[in-house]
């Protein structure tokens, strides 16, 4: 049965566009009962991502003020119309509407545009970690060719979403070369990649380690000046994908995920994936996690580009 009561909630957002220590705020306002095919949820932890920064900057600009807060778990409290696979009370987890409301998941109530049931096993917090890191790698995956018997060099295996990334080659059969610091080498080599430094002097080390060239490059570093040595590496600029340096990639013909045409976030397979998260099978890290107020710590903690896993709010 569809429930639409208002409530109140604080949320961080912006009201105009700009640095985003300089423009967002924790605010009071009140959101309304969610629209048709969504569900809103009392949240209980909110993943941050750098993409949170860049809308404050003016990605996806639309009508403000606008809510920070892209992927979310939550407790259901109300369901939009035709919503049928949700019972209010359940343990959801998702990607936010940040678009059809004034607030998003930094906030004690947001609305999901895709939910999926947090498995018995996963606790809130990681499964909020979940859905930008894995629908994201998955849909790149899938658009730059990684299938059984193939090599692909992941560079910035570190990132959350290259965490992902790796995994999921693995799970496709594919082998995998991974760039990271020291933080996650380890896990990495478990998982099953062969694991190296990122940075100067990485096509004379992969040189040193494989045979011949990758024959698929995603990077997924924060802009780092590497796509020329990627390039060099893989031998041919379309074999390389980067889902950051929008820039060098126009200049130097390689591919970049946003504008592949067959790229799909890939929400549908949040399902499997928490439940190989809940048996242990899959992770994301957490780095850390942050009361609602305590948002700028995390932007602070993000800007340094060495977030090393998932901050998280929970509100
Ligand atoms: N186009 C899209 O669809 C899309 C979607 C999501 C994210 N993104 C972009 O993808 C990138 C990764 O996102 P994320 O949220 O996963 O990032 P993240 O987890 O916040 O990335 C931080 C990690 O990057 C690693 N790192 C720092 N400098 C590096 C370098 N020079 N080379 C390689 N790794 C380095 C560090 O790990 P270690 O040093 O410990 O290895 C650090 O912990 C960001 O640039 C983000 O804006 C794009």
């Amino acid at each position: 049965m569809p429930t639409s009561a208002s409530v109140q909630t604080r949320t961080v957002r912006f009201q105009t566009y700009g640095e985003p220590a300089e423009v967002l705020r924790l605010d009071e306002t009140t959101l309304p009962g969610p629209a048709d095919q969504r569900v809103r949820v009392k949240v209980q932890a909110c993943g941050l991502n750098p993409a949170d920064w860049a809308l404050c900057r003016g990605l996806f600009a639309g009508s403000l003020p606008r809510g920070i807060g892209l992927e979310a778990s939550g407790i259901v409290d109300a369901v939009g119309k035709d919503v049928t696979d949700v019972e209010i009370g359940q343990l959801v987890f998702g990607p936010v509407d940040f678009v059809n409301t004034s607030s998003a998941g930094a906030s004690d109530y947001a609305i999901l545009q895709h939910w999926t049931p947090v498995p018995e096993g996963l606790d809130a917090a990681h499964a909020a970690a979940l859905p930008m890191a894995v629908a994201i790698a998955y849909g790149s995956l899938d658009c730059l060719g990684v299938e059984p018997g193939k090599t692909v060099l992941i560079n910035g295996a570190g990132t959350t979403v290259g965490f992902a990334a790796v995994q999921i080659s693995l799970m496709r059969g594919a082998r995998v070369i991974a760039t990271a610091g020291p933080t996650f080498a380890d896990r990495l080599h478990a998982f099953g990649a062969v694991v190296t430094a990122y940075g100067e002097g990485l096509p004379e080390r992969l040189s040193a380690l494989l045979d011949k060239s990758p024959d698929l490059v995603l990077d997924v570093a924060p802009v780092s000046g590497a796509l020329p040595a990627l390039v060099q590496i893989a031998g041919d600029p379309k074999r390389v994908m980067t889902i950051s340096d929008f820039a060098a990639a126009k200049t130097l013909g390689v591919r970049s995920n946003l504008e592949e045409p067959g790229m799909r976030i890939r929400y549908d397979v949040l399902r499997e994936i928490a439940d190989l998260a809940a048996e242990g099978r899959f992770s994301i890290p957490i780095a850390r996690t942050f009361a609602l107020d305590e948002w700028k710590t995390a932007l602070s903690v993000s800007e340094t580009q060495q977030a090393r896993g998932k901050l998280i709010l929970l509100p």
